[in-house]
């Protein structure tokens, strides 16, 4: 669907050929906070576009809060607490998993993984280097994510594909490529309670239902090990969706963000050539972060009747945080749309910066994000793109799902 600067920011399809960004540009500028019509599926909601606002409402979440769900979806009472993770509470209750989860990703601790990632990333980028041609997406972006992810979780690796499916579904529930039970195209009713209202859901339950009983068995230094341990995770329901929330976060956030950099480098030479130099591997993780911004958007619900730049918003009203068009706010970023590898201190929002619940895995996703870029541009010598980009029919993620490309290797 064309990008006319008016495209309906409800409807999944305005997103399937790339994130509609004229229509954020026009926002951000003339309407900053716009309110969409609900679509049969959903009641309508706000959207705040600029970075002051969403940094301002994300910061106060007094006012805007998570406790009500933190996607578009409306839920009844019963499928918000069937399915709710830390991630939708508030403080102080969202206090105590953050904190018992925190130490697990602290960047020290996360640094720690450096050589291990290196030496995936290397092997990774080996092998997809021994053609010339292949799809970047499938061959690298995705298995760096997938293979940090078992570590992680301490699942053994032959498992990894398969959760990694499941995932998938999960957070692409809009993309006929990742699911049979496309959210808005089908009654997805019977899996009202499970993640995402999709099939998926369920699998990933008897899953961690196997990790809990023992059947399956995971690695004592991985987090589902150390989580088992801790009060928040008594009730089996709480750890099924903790679980579920790394799978799907862990996972397609940075493949599409390594995706994001492949897709650029086919686009600008002269980031290769900048690369090369070695002079900005701090600064390039966060830059490609900043334009893949791959979760669009989360959403609060207000808690009291307030006013923003003239608009009234009610109790009980839907807020979207886009955290992608404020890391795109001119304002704020010169050439917001290019990458710019002098930016110097990375003001972006692409991990919910300012709130409560700023990615618990953003130093994990930074150190994968540059390795990877590390790995292959030390190999190559030029990459092209062979064909536009595939993207995912989401307007909640945003991602290249396949980008096929030609390499001159060195
Ligand atoms: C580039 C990659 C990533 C991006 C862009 C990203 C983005 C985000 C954003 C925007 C939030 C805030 C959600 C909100 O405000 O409600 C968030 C939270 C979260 N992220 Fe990430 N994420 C990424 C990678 C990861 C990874 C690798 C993991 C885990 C292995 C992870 C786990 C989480 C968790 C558990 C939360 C919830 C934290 C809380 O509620 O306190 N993310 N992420």
């Amino acid at each position: 669907m064309l990008d006319d600067g008016y495209s309906d920011l409800s409807n999944h399809d305005s997103f399937a050929d790339g994130v509609p960004h004229k229509t954020f540009d026009r926002l951000r500028r003339e309407d900053p906070v716009s309110w969409t019509e609900g679509n049969g599926t959903a009641k309508g909601f706000w959207n705040l576009t600029r970075h002051a606002d969403i940094l301002q409402a994300n910061k106060d979440y007094k006012s805007f809060s998570s406790g009500q769900g933190i996607r578009i979806e409306d839920q009844s009472h019963e499928e918000y607490m069937a399915r709710r993770t830390f991630q939708e509470t508030d403080p102080p209750e969202h206090s105590a998993t953050r904190r018992a989860v925190n130490p697990l990703f602290a960047k020290q601790v996360v640094a720690n993984f450096e050589e291990l990632i290196t030496q995936l990333a290397a092997d990774i980028v080996d092998a997809a280097l021994k053609k010339n041609e292949f799809d970047v997406v499938e061959e690298i972006a995705k298995q760096l994510p997938m293979l940090m992810l078992g570590r992680i979780l301490g699942v053994p690796d032959e498992d990894l594909p398969w959760l990694v499916d499941k995932g998938d579904a999960l957070i692409g529930n809009s993309d006929p490529d990742f699911t049979t039970h496309v959210v808005d195209q089908m009654d997805t009713e019977a899996y009202r309670l499970m993640p995402f209202r999709n099939p998926a859901g369920a699998d990933l339950y008897a899953y961690a239902a196997k990790i809990l009983s023992g059947h399956k068995q995971v690695g004592q230094d991985g987090i589902l090990a150390r989580m088992m341990q801790t009060q928040d995770m008594l009730d089996p329901l709480a750890f099924k969706n903790f679980f579920c929330l790394l799978v799907a976060a862990g996972n397609d956030t940075t493949r599409y963000s390594i995706a994001m950099a492949f897709h650029l480098l086919s686009q600008n030479p002269a980031l290769v050539t900048q690369l090369k130099t070695g002079r900005y591997w701090d600064a390039v993780a966060d830059e490609v972060i900043r334009l893949a911004s791959p979760t669009m958007h989360f959403r609060r619900t207000a808690i009291q009747d307030c006013e923003l730049h003239g608009k009234k918003i009610l109790k009980g009203d839907k807020v979207l945080l886009w955290f992608i068009s404020g890391s795109r706010d001119e304002t704020v970023f010169k050439d917001p749309h290019t990458a710019r590898l002098d930016r110097g201190a990375n003001r972006h929002l692409a991990f919910g910066q300012g709130g409560v619940h700023v990615c618990l895995g953003m130093h994990l996703a930074r150190l994968e994000v540059r390795i990877a870029l590390e790995q292959f541009i030390k190999r190559i010598d030029t990459v092209e793109a062979i064909e536009a980009p595939n993207w995912t029919r989401s307007n909640f993620i945003c991602g290249v799902k396949k980008l096929n490309l030609r390499v001159k290797v060195l």
